[in-house]
């Protein structure tokens, strides 16, 4: 079933709630590939009914971003979602979650969304969390699904969900890789053949650093090294961020203890690519 408004899917969902059953949410901006499939299957495992939102989220683009380009093909998406194990795709417009007058957000502050992707990208993270929120508080889930390739969005999520004490289980699934390494995405569709295939390094790169570190390396900056040169190798890459942070808290260091996370953002062409390595 396909819903396309929040008074619809509120009205229905109330009695799923009634009926005791468990949702498992899986927020999605559509153009879905085997990454998004992966959270939907995981979702279907463990819910008795599963609850997919195709939306592009407007507040978390920047002006000069690709909301406009963004890939949209819901017809597929639909097929795609059923087909891994969605019971309602919950579609909504923009004017529908935004109406005339929204002006409320939902915002974690500190370094956690200041740092990588947040330093590029200063109103990505506010417009993620509120959209979640929405849709968190629309759909009511008692499990909600993400992926470890937004890492950075995975922990600023786990923030929000600690700190507001939301009454939802994240659960946070694997990167899911096309066969060369490189993390799938919906961004992917815009590489040409020569950028897509220099667009490996990005794994490759983190695979090299991850070896150095199994070997013993802990310097961050001898690690971030070692990832630039390999990076530089491709003349289409132009590197946004390399960076090492201690993971969740993205907390600065200078030396490895405890988890941590290798996250790196290039960008080919207009694409920006992003990919993480998290070390133990
Ligand atoms: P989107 O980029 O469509 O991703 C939806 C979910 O799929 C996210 O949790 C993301 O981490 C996960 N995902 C994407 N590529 C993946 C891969 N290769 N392997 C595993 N999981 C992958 O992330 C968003 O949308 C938005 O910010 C959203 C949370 C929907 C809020 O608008």
């Amino acid at each position: 079933m396909v819903i396309t408004t929040t008074e619809l899917i509120k009205r229905f969902l109330t009695t799923v709630n009634r009926e005791n059953k468990t949702i498992g949410l899986v927020p999605t901006m559509g153009f879905l590939h085997k990454g998004h499939l992966s959270l939907i299957k995981k979702a279907k495992e463990e819910n008795d009914l599963v609850v997919v939102s195709i939306f592009v989220n407007p507040t978390q683009f920047g002006p000069n971003e690709d909301f406009e380009t963004y890939p949209r093909d819901i017809l597929n998406d639909t097929n795609l979602a059923y087909k891994a194990g969605a019971d309602i795709i919950f579609n909504p417009n923009v004017c529908d979650l935004y109406p005339e007058g929204s002006n409320t957000w939902v915002n974690v502050e500190g370094d956690i969304t200041k740092v990588l992707c947040g330093a590029s990208r200063p109103t990505h993270f506010r417009g993620v969390t509120t959209v979640v929120n929405m849709l968190f508080n629309i759909v009511q889930p008692d499990r909600a699904y993400f992926g470890q390739k937004d890492a950075q969005q995975v922990a600023v999520l786990t923030k929000m969900v600690n700190d507001l004490h939301m009454n939802v289980e994240l659960v946070v699934c694997p990167i899911v890789r096309e066969s060369d390494g490189l993390a799938m995405s919906s961004r992917n569709s815009y590489l040409s053949e020569e950028e897509r295939a220099q667009a490996v390094v990005l794994n490759e790169a983190l695979q090299l650093a991850g070896k150095s570190y199994k070997d013993g390396e802990r310097n961050v900056v001898a690690l971030i090294q070692l990832i630039e040169i390999k990076i530089a190798t491709m003349p289409l890459a132009e590197i946004d961020y390399v960076s090492i942070y201690s993971y969740p808290t993205l907390a600065q260091i200078e030396n490895i203890v405890g988890t941590a996370i290798i996250a790196v953002a290039v960008k080919f062409g207009k694409t920006r690519l992003i990919d993480n390595e998290i070390l133990k």
